[in-house]
């Protein structure tokens, strides 16, 4: 059990890479606290993760909202004593042309995927400072790392989780804690499985620009946050680990081999 005795709190953990975590870390040992603002996800997270044996405990919280994130946090440690991990990872996902989308659009988008992992880090910090322990992993993305046609508040926002991810860091290496961001590429989960449904040819474009030809499955980054989460990361802080399946190793233009060239 690599995360036995450990305490973890996953924002949107009611879907996704969230669900997958919160399974994966409880599987590895770990008390949860299923966090989301849908009640049905969060209550059904928890009660599987019960149900494999694991503990958990759903927590119905807005992230957008400071006095939900300040009860999350105090409702991990009054229910398990103690918070060890805190993921970052809920969103709401705006999309529109930098051009185009409105002042209140780029705002909320901001406020749920950006300042809230500045505010939950913020009274994390404030439990974990003191007891010199803990691991807080932020969910990035590849879009903070390069723009994407459509989605400049997304590329915005998780552009400034990855260095608010280094800030966060180097601030707190001293102190004992340490701080991750992982950055997935294209990830079946429902908001994506979604998409593809109602654009099969972007979806079919999109798996063609993976140079491993294919999406990720949820689990495959909640491997990640596990590693990060666990001591096996003792050394590991401030990084942004990119799983993508080879994306963003690719500069984006097309093969010059087999095309008949003549250099
Ligand atoms: N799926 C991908 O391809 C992909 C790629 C890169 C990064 N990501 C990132 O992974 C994270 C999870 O995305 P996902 O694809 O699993 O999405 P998802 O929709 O499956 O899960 C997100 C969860 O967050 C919850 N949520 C939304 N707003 C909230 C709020 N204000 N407070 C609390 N909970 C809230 C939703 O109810 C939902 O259950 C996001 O940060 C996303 O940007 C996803």
């Amino acid at each position: 059990m690599r995360l036995k005795d450990k305490v973890a709190l996953i924002s949107g953990s009611g879907s996704g890479i969230g669900e997958a975590t919160a399974k994966r870390l409880a599987a590895e040992g770990a008390a949860v606290v299923v966090v989301d603002l849908n009640e049905e996800g969060a209550t059904r997270v928890a009660g599987e993760i019960r149900s494999a044996g694991g503990t958990a405990e759903a927590l119905v919280a807005n992230v957008g909202n400071p006095p939900e994130v300040e009860h999350m946090i105090k409702f991990a440690t009054d229910k398990f004593g103690q918070l060890d991990i805190l993921h970052n990872n809920a969103i709401r996902l705006y999309t529109g042309r930098v051009g185009e989308m409105t002042l209140e659009h780029f705002r909320k988008a901001v406020e749920i995927g950006l300042t809230a992992y500045w505010y939950a880090t913020r009274c994390a910090l404030g439990v974990m400072v003191p007891r010199r322990k803990g691991a807080i992993i932020n969910t990035g993305s590849v879009s903070g790392l390069a723009g994407d046609y459509g989605l400049g508040a997304y590329n915005a926002i998780k552009a400034g989780v990855i260095n608010l991810t280094r800030a966060t860091a180097i601030e707190s290496a001293r102190k004992g804690l340490r701080c991750h961001a992982v950055c997935p590429g294209i990830i079946l989960t429902p908001p994506i499985l979604k998409s593809r449904r109602a654009l099969p040819e972007m979806a079919q474009r999109s798996e063609q620009a993976v140079p491993m030809g294919r999406c990720g499955e949820p689990i495959e980054i909640a491997n990640v946050v596990l590693f990060l989460a666990s001591d096996e990361a003792s050394y590991v802080t401030g990084t942004c680990i990119v799983a993508d399946g080879g994306l963003m190793a690719h500069t984006g233009m097309p093969s010059i081999t087999g095309g008949g060239a003549d250099w």
